[in-house]
């Protein structure tokens, strides 16, 4: 197993607001650029960690701006930080050391997020981070299939990036599946021979197939669905392909299915509402099995997870 220099060094450290770009209509991606102590911490990062961002001082956006849907509960207060991932991590060099940049894809859901679009270039934030463990990224694996589900997105992306440049012998193809193709967090554009395709991992020469819900963009149907006719057309050798998802619940455990039906390892990412996200409070289990047949253990999400190796969680459907 490839070992992580510094693995489970996390801090507080600020970043400065560098964009906050609208992509859809509920979509945003935020560029962050670390200060030094986050820029030290952030060299060995690697994909699927996450941060803790403080977002209780920002203000709402105007009532117009306001999804209906979110009216009532914009006015809640933020007491707790919330958790995000990161779709990519920049390394600028400077006299000091190099500089990290982030990139975060995130959705409106709520109080938090809607703050977040008033986010512009020059705000600072806290962040603590990074968090949890990532995704495991053995010696041997020579073939990597990533499944996102919506807004699980991001840490798969930053997975792309990320085998391209340290592994560049790694053969990743990415699936990517929402409700409709508004739902998704990428753009869209038409591939050579494969018909739609994600930009975002087209740039990184890596091959995309998009599934939606309602079949407004590629394959109609499930993105576990349209991975499993891949599988079964390509065959990947199980002792050199591992299986990364990461979506909404009943997605993991429908690809945790599927990596079964092939022999295939799979890292899945979970989701699980986080008060503190360093291991504190206990409010992000997870129940895994133990090595005694029929046992279970409870995990944390933020500090054992967000991603587990798939046979051991008992998905809660
Ligand atoms: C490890 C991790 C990484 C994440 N990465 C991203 C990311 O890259 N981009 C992004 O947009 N979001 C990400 N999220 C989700 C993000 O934290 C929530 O969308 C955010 O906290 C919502 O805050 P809010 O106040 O706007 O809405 P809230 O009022 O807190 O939430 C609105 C609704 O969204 C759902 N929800 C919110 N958070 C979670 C959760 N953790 N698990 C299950 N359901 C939830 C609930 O139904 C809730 O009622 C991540 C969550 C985790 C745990
Ligand atoms: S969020 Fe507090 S223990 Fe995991």
């Amino acid at each position: 197993m490839e070992k992580e220099v510094g693995a489970g060094h996390k801090g507080s450290f600020t970043a400065k607001v560098l964009s906050n770009q609208q992509i859809r209509e509920c979509y945003y991606r935020l560029n962050l650029k670390l200060d030094p102590i986050g820029s030290r911490l952030f060299e060995t990062a690697k994909p699927g960690r996450f941060v803790e961002i403080d977002l209780a001082g920002l203000p709402l956006p105007p009532e117009d701006k306001i999804p209906p849907a979110l009216r009532d509960a914009a006015y809640r207060q933020i007491l707790l930080r919330r958790p995000f991932s990161f779709s990519d991590v920049i390394f600028v060099p400077g006299q000091n050391g190099p500089c990290v940049k982030l990139e975060i894809l995130y959705c409106i859901l709520g109080p938090a997020t809607l703050r977040m679009m008033t986010l512009a270039g020059g705000d600072t934030l806290n962040l603590i981070g990074p968090l949890g463990n990532g995704f495991a990224l053995p010696d041997t694996l020579k073939k990597a299939v990533l499944i996102a589900g919506g807004m699980g997105a991001p840490p798969l992306l930053h997975l792309g990036g990320y085998l391209k440049r340290h592994r560049p012998e790694v053969e990743t193809i990415c699936f990517a599946g929402a409700k409709s193709c508004e739902d998704l967090p990428f753009t869209l554009k038409i591939g050579n021979l494969t018909g739609l395709v994600l930009e975002e991992f087209d740039v990184l020469g890596i091959p995309s197939l998009v599934a939606t819900d309602d079949g407004s963009a590629g394959f109609r149907g499930f993105v576990t669905d349209c991975a499993r006719r891949w599988l079964r057309d390509n065959q990947p050798n199980p002792g050199e392909t591992l299986v990364y998802a990461c979506g909404p619940e009943p997605m993991l455990a429908e690809a945790a299915r599927l990596a079964k039906e092939f022999d295939l390892p799979c890292q899945v990412s979970m989701e699980r509402m986080m008060a503190c996200g360093i291991g504190l409070c206990q409010s992000c289990a997870v129940e895994i099995k133990t090595d005694s047949p029929g046992q279970t253990e409870y995990k944390l999400c933020c500090k054992d997870g967000p991603v587990f190796d798939s046979r051991n969680v008992i998905f809660n459907l």
